[in-house]
């Protein structure tokens, strides 16, 4: 059990002592460790048993300080930092030398966050250093969008848990990257494709940034139950594993005859489905059942992010 509170002098003290807090974000929660700090860092992937190749977002609460540690802000990244910051958007950017490698993984770019929860906004207003921070739990599980969600997988290894309440977007940022002045999908999240679209015009998704499990350096059990998840229609997939106990995901509140039968949302709101994911998957993957059938949603607005990581689940 690791101590939850709001205090964010002590999470400072912490957080300038080189340890690590969990905070709130919008999206999920993070696992933070000075991100200028490299012995703090380290406790990062050795906390999450990260691999050192998987490279870390770093947050902070404004482009001055974002100047700080990147080369330069491209004309398109800067109009989306200032539609969409503080918010669930991560832009890769050139990095300066005072971003170690082990941030970036040796890449020579570092992906950087505005987050708009208010805690964390102001612990991050306090603080003379940003905060590299991944997904708190541990490498490939779902990630946590409650405190507790966080105590309960990796409680004995921090020091403190900042409460900021259940994330209210639920799924993890949107990452973009810019090529030749062009804006590129790394990864699918909560900032909807139809509102980047908006300033970027049609952008290019990374193969791996909607799942293509075959994409080198995408590991197929992210965002993973322990049990096996399986994304299909829920009345043939009933009907193929009918000799084994299974607990049903479902978008909203259809087939409700079935037995540890849940749902996304009730009135089939994507908003409120996003919320809710990985707390059911949580919640299924600890039910004494085989397999998890779960259901894609529709293929729009939040429903991109949450498709993706039915995905990245379901591919074992
Ligand atoms: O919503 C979020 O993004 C949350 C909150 C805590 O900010 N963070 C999060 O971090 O999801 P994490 O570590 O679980 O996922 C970060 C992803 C990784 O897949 C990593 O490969 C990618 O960001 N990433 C980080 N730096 C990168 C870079 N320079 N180029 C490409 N991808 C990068
Ligand atoms: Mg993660």
């Amino acid at each position: 059990m690791a101590l939850i509170g709001t205090d964010i002098n002590f999470a400072k003290v912490l957080l300038t002592q080189g340890d690590l807090v969990a905070i709130p974000t919008e999206t999920v929660y993070g696992l933070a460790a000075n991100a200028f700090d490299s012995e703090a860092v380290t406790k990062i992937y050795t906390t999450k048993e990260r691999p050192t190749f998987d490279p870390l977002i770093v947050h902070t609460d404004s482009l001055d300080k974002v100047r700080g540690f990147v080369e330069e802000i491209p004309a398109l990244a800067l109009q989306l930092a200032a539609k969409f910051w503080p918010g669930p958007l991560t832009l890769l950017l050139k990095k300066k030398s005072v971003v170690s490698d082990l941030v970036t993984a040796g890449l020579d770019t570092v992906a950087v966050r505005i987050p708009r929860h208010p805690l964390t906004k102001s612990l991050l207003q306090q603080l003379d250093f940003p905060l590299a921070a991944p997904s708190a739990n541990p490498f490939g599980y779902i990630s946590p969008t409650t405190s507790q969600h966080v105590d309960d997988q990796l409680g004995d290894k921090i020091g403190y848990i900042l409460e900021g309440g259940a994330a209210d977007i639920g799924v993890e940022s949107t990452i973009i990257g810019f090529e030749d002045d062009q804006a590129v999908i790394h990864r699918l999240g909560g900032m909807s494709l139809e509102e980047i679209e908006k300033i970027t015009g049609s952008v290019k998704l990374l193969p791996h940034s909607s799942s293509n499990p075959t994409a080198p350096g995408m590991l197929h059990s992210h965002y993973a139950p322990t049990k096996t998840l399986i994304l299909g229609d829920i009345p043939t997939l009933v009907e193929k594993y009918k000799n084994e106990k299974l607990a049903i995901l479902a978008f909203q509140e259809t087939h409700n005859n079935l037995e540890h039968y849940h749902y996304l949302s009730q009135t089939g709101d994507l908003i409120e489905a996003a919320q809710n994911l990985f707390s059911k998957l949580r919640t299924l993957d600890n039910l004494p059942i085989d397999k998890i059938i779960a259901e894609r949603v529709p293929d729009h607005g939040l429903g991109k992010a949450i498709n993706d990581r039915l995905k990245r689940a379901a591919s074992k």
